[in-house]
């Protein structure tokens, strides 16, 4: 067994705007990055983390990246071995990218490979899942899952757990705009209606086929008008400053699509190339600079390969 790794895992678009909770998708930049290193004593301990202004917690039961290896060590029944995990934030908390899906993703697939792999990717989704619902409550899968898969996932059950690998158009370029207001997760998904009406959900998974059928067809206007979520985006919508301003500006330069990476603030578009992508971004982060709000930018392909070892 190696004495220590490094991995990064991607951060993650959820819900891709009308499949809430059953779509996701993974971006090649931003991730997170953990260095796990063997310890003479059994036990997961986190010895530092970065970037986090102080945000996370070190104990690791509260921890989503050790409580989740800890649980993994028990399922392979290794809890006699002891890790120590360095975590390096290199994404905004709180942002809709799944920030704490990327770092519990990053130290699952450490371990994993540390004891050269006894489960498969998709075996560590339940793993990670148990970390989201430490972090905000429930365990979703929508970031987890395309973090450890990567490239476009659907969950289509969640009992029992059924993933599904989807294709996309490899030419598609996502903008994603992360304005500096705080959602977390656990609020975000407090506000939403736990009721919906008959007409409504006929909407909305016309749409969520029209977005699968899309993707397994490469076409790109109907993945684009298939992308409209009338459940959760008029409620969450109202917590990200400049919206429906965002919309239009990307809307009219040319965006396939536009709307909330996973419960927000974070907004992102689907674009068709590189040069549209990137004056996307800076349109709206100039109408987020016009409102006094600093935003983040991150311009990227799909990211097929989901967690790597980095040294
Ligand atoms: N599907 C989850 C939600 C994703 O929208 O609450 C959170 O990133």
């Amino acid at each position: 067994m190696k004495d220590s790794i490094k991995v990064f895992a991607p951060a993650t678009v959820a819900n891709v705007v009308c499949g809430f909770d059953v779509l996701g998708f993974a971006v090649d930049a931003p991730g997170d990055e953990v260095i796990m290193r063997r310890r003479d004593q059994p036990g997961v301990v986190i010895t530092k983390i970065t970037g986090d202004e102080g945000r996370l917690p070190l104990d690791p039961a509260k921890n989503t990246v050790s409580a989740s290896v800890q649980h993994f060590l028990h399922h392979v029944g290794r809890e006699d071995l002891g890790f120590e995990i360095e975590l390096h934030k290199k994404m905004p908390i709180g942002s809709g990218l799944g920030s704490s899906s990327a770092s519990t993703v990053a130290g699952l697939f450490a371990v994993n490979k540390m004891l050269d792999s006894p489960l498969s990717q998709m075996d560590l989704v339940p793993f990670a899942m148990k970390g989201e619902e430490l972090a905000c409550g429930t365990g979703h899968a929508d970031n987890v899952a395309p973090a450890l898969l990567g490239g476009f996932v659907l969950i289509r059950s969640y009992d029992p757990l059924d993933i599904v690998r989807l294709p996309y158009p490899e030419s598609l370029y996502c903008t994603v705009v992360f304005p500096h207001v705080d959602v977390p997760t656990r609020d975000a998904r407090q506000m939403i209606r736990t009721k919906v009406m008959l007409k409504d959900a006929v909407t909305q998974w016309g749409n969520v086929a029209g977005l699968v059928s899309g993707l397994f067809l490469k076409d790109i206007d109907l993945i684009g008008r298939s992308m409209k979520d009338i459940l959760v985006e008029p409620v969450r919508s109202i917590l990200i400053p400049g919206f429906e301003d965002m919309r239009a500006l990307a809307m009219d330069a040319g965006a396939v699509s536009f709307g909330i990476s996973g419960s927000g603030p974070s907004v992102f578009s689907f674009v068709r190339d590189r040069e549209t992508a990137e004056k996307i971004a800076s349109l709206k982060q100039q109408h987020l600079r016009s409102l006094g709000i600093d935003s983040l930018a991150y311009v990227s392909t799909i990211n097929a390969e989901g967690p790597r070892v980095l040294d």
